[in-house]
């Protein structure tokens, strides 16, 4: 209906992944600059601050709006397995997008800088459009019943929805480190905190590795690359960042992957 086929789910799927790659070299090199790493002379080249709370409904509101049209868009939508993947999908991004923003306590003049939300907000439509239309008209091996009880589906989603717990409790653990009215950082304890020092990417990055093989597909695949691009770079830089700032950080911390990384 919408004029897509599937030559055009091919060509934005190549896309994101050539994109992912690029940035995931980049953000070795330059911090995105949003929270703990804006402020510094570079990021004014990034344009002005957009408030934190419109930053992010501009930023993740693309991925799900975008999913939601083009997976009803698809002629294929109205079967079990597509219908789980939506909930999964969609229950995130509206988190993400309508009530994260109003849990935070960000500093004040925190948000996106203009140049991250005119990166960020392409790219994320088109994840949002590659997975729901993929989902919602090509995903042929997911329209059978059987894949309900293949290995790949029931590991994806015990991934997932692990990885969504870790997400969700290590954020709170953040957000509630400052009291109302606060605006400084501490050191976050607790939960996995214990043993990384960004576990709510851990868990992000385990929530969507889950979802690429609920789905065994290329887009899936996208995203979770998307994810790694962005989070593994920003997860070393604020590890770093907190052993600069706090001179009792623990030592035995890693950045995102437990005894490792
Ligand atoms: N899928 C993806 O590609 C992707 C990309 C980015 C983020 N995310 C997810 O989005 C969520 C937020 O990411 P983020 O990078 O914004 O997280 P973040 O840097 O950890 O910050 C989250 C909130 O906690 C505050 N905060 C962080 N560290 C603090 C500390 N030590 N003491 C006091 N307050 C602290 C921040 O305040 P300030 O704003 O004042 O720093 C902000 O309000 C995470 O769950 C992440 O996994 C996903």
């Amino acid at each position: 209906m919408l004029g897509f086929n599937s030559e055009s789910l091919h060509i934005i799927t190549l896309g994101v992944f050539a994109f992912t790659a690029m940035m995931f070299v980049t953000l070795f090199f330059f911090d995105a600059p949003y929270g703990r790493q804006d402020g510094e002379e570079t990021s004014k080249w990034w344009g002005p601050n957009i408030p934190v709370r419109p930053s992010w409904i501009i930023l993740e509101g693309p991925v799900f709006f975008a999913f939601l049209l083009f997976f009803f868009d698809g002629s294929n939508w109205l079967h079990p397995i597509p219908l789980i993947l939506f909930v999964l999908f969609e229950g995130h991004y509206f988190h993400r997008t309508f009530i994260y923003p109003f849990t935070l306590r960000s500093k004040p003049g925190a948000g996106f800088r203009l140049g991250i939300l005119a990166f960020g907000v392409p790219l994320n439509a088109a994840n949002g459009f590659i997975n729901g239309w993929y989902l919602g008209e090509y995903a042929d091996h997911l329209y059978q019943i059987s894949w309900l009880w293949d290995p790949r589906f029931i590991t994806g989603i015990i991934l997932f929805i692990g990885g969504f717990i870790l997400t969700k409790q290590s954020d709170r653990i953040l957000i509630n480190l400052r009291k109302p009215g606060e605006t400084g950082y501490k050191i976050p304890y607790g939960g996995a905190y214990k043993l990384v020092s960004c576990p709510n990417y851990l868990g992000e990055l385990i929530q969507w590795s889950g979802f690429a093989i609920a789905c065994w597909s290329l887009p899936g695949l996208a995203f979770f690359c998307i994810t790694l691009a962005n989070l593994l770079p920003r997860a070393i830089s604020n590890h770093r960042w907190y052993h600069d700032k706090f001179t009792d950080y623990p030592k035995e911390r890693k950045a995102l992957i437990p005894y490792l990384i």
